[in-house]
């Protein structure tokens, strides 16, 4: 794959490849969009001490995420309608994942449905987040099926409550599968590739929910399904309730202010998760990686703390565990993959990370990612 070297370059292909109500889904962020940027943005601002003459011939990238050994610091974040992205999008993704050694999310709003993935990457663990919806029962059944799928971590997501204004996808109409109005069959029918291997699939609509929820048959609009069923009232005694029924790690994701990581602390939670939701939610909220020091300092010693937002390569991982993060998500970054190429895309957005997170380790003179701390960047 000569022509692809860095995120940027599957980023572009996607863009080609994926129609654009879904692929505009991904690059954006809510309202004027200054979080989704900054969270980039902030990253480019923080430099390296390079190091010389050190012995740098044996490197390793390996750790561990809650426990579970991970090739890198690096999971695949939960993100909605993958299956959009690409036909049987949350399989191929799960499959990557699981052959580049690293954790998979899969997202309540997924297309594919939990056994689906459970089924095609031969019930090796992943993880599952979970909503917080109104309909506890459901809820409950939701935690049940991914126990019975062998997932190993459940990502529990505390910052969709509302949903953040995301005018891009107000005015393509976002739904899935789309409707077949004028507009979007014409941008369809620039799309062959995408249109002929969503024909072969089965999965096109929100697989967990649809025929799952009584009375949820045909259910199009993630807009609408959040604005009707995501809790506003979800408190930490819901952690707590979830803590008791889930029998593997439990992560909490969505966490900003330094009292919400001590609280999430109590609720017994074993990693939380430094996110503003890829900039999708709270837009003028700090970027992640700016907030992620302040909450390190909190409660870093107390419980795992994980980020993402604005990782588009493996400098921008090795940076984030400089500043004290265990681990890191990255959901655009797989989704230009998918998007790109299907699950050669998703491997090469990963092979891509890893290769540029242990050259730059190298450069700042380590040789194990779990020695590296804030000596390797300039603070300024
Ligand atoms: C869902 O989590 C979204 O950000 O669209």
């Amino acid at each position: 794959m000569k022509h692809i070297a860095c995120i940027e370059d599957l980023r572009a292909l996607a863009r080609r490849r994926v129609p654009r109500m879904f692929y505009d889904y991904v690059d954006t962020g809510s309202w004027t969009g200054y979080t989704y940027r900054s969270n980039e943005a902030d990253f480019q601002r923080i430099e390296f001490r390079q190091r010389v003459a050190l012995d740098i011939a044996v490197r390793s990238t390996a750790t561990t995420m809650v426990g579970q050994p991970v090739a890198m610091p690096v999971a695949i974040a939960p993100t909605g309608m993958t299956g959009m992205q690409h036909a049987d999008g949350e399989i191929l993704a799960a499959r990557a994942a699981r052959d580049a050694g690293i954790p998979f999310t899969l997202s309540t709003m997924s297309i594919c449905p939990i056994e689906a993935v459970a089924e095609a990457t031969g019930r090796h663990p992943f993880w599952f987040q979970l909503y917080v919806l109104r309909d506890r029962g459901f809820v409950e059944s939701l935690i049940d099926r991914a126990q019975a799928a062998n997932c190993s971590a459940l990502v529990v997501t505390m910052d969709l409550q509302v949903m953040g204004l995301r005018h891009k996808d107000k005015k393509n109409g976002l739904s899935a599968p789309p409707r077949p109005t004028l507009r979007n069959l014409a941008n369809l029918a620039t799309k062959p590739r995408w249109c002929w291997n969503m024909l072969a699939t089965k999965h096109r609509q929100f697989g967990n929910i649809v025929g799952h929820v009584k009375g949820v048959d045909d259910m199009r609009s993630l807009a609408d399904w959040t604005r009707e069923q995501f809790d506003p009232h979800l408190s930490w005694r819901d952690i707590e309730w979830i803590r008791g029924r889930w029998n593997g790690k439990l992560i909490v994701k969505g966490i900003q202010h330094p009292d919400d990581a001590r609280l999430a602390v109590k609720s017994g939670a074993d990693a939380i998760v430094v996110s503003n939701h890829g900039g999708r939610q709270l837009d003028g909220a700090s970027s992640s990686i700016s907030s992620l020091p302040a909450i390190v300092e909190a409660v870093g010693r107390d419980i795992e703390v994980h980020m993402d937002g604005g990782i588009r390569s493996g400098q921008d991982v090795l940076k984030a565990v400089a500043l004290g993060a265990r681990g890191t998500y990255i959901g655009r970054a797989m989704m230009y993959g998918l998007g790109a190429m299907g699950q050669r895309g998703v491997a090469a957005a990963l092979d891509i990370i890893r290769t540029e997170l242990d050259l730059s380790m190298a450069f700042c003179g380590k040789t194990d990612i779990r020695s590296v701390g804030r000596e390797i960047l300039h603070m300024k």
